[in-house]
């Protein structure tokens, strides 16, 4: 996560639900990191250097399986925060495995 999102986080910080609101900042800035490295792969390829595209690639594939394992953790997580803010039935962990049950 980048200076971006960091930034964001603190702005989050004070807020009750913060937990999620970086959740879904998290989330949205993995696909602007995807987009980002996309361009960066153009610039390379055009400037000839395929040794910095290639590490584009690959971190591009770093960051789509980050933004895949919080895509599949958001309900999860709103579960999770909803018995610790005292809304949900039972335990974090009973919710747990309850979100993991559906996926
Ligand atoms: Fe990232």
């Amino acid at each position: 996560m980048g200076l971006a999102a960091n930034v964001q986080a603190m702005f989050h910080a004070m807020a009750e639900d913060e937990v999620l609101k970086n959740t879904f900042a998290s989330y949205a800035f993995e696909y602007f990191e995807i987009a980002s490295y996309k361009s960066l792969c153009v610039l390379a390829r055009r400037a000839g250097d395929a040794e910095v595209e290639r590490v584009c690639r690959e971190i591009i594939r770093q960051e789509e399986a980050m933004a895949a394992w919080l895509g599949d953790h958001i309900e999860q997580i709103t579960e999770e925060y909803l018995v610790v803010q005292g809304h949900g039935i039972g335990t974090p962990a009973a919710a747990r495995t309850e979100a993991e049950a559906r996926v």
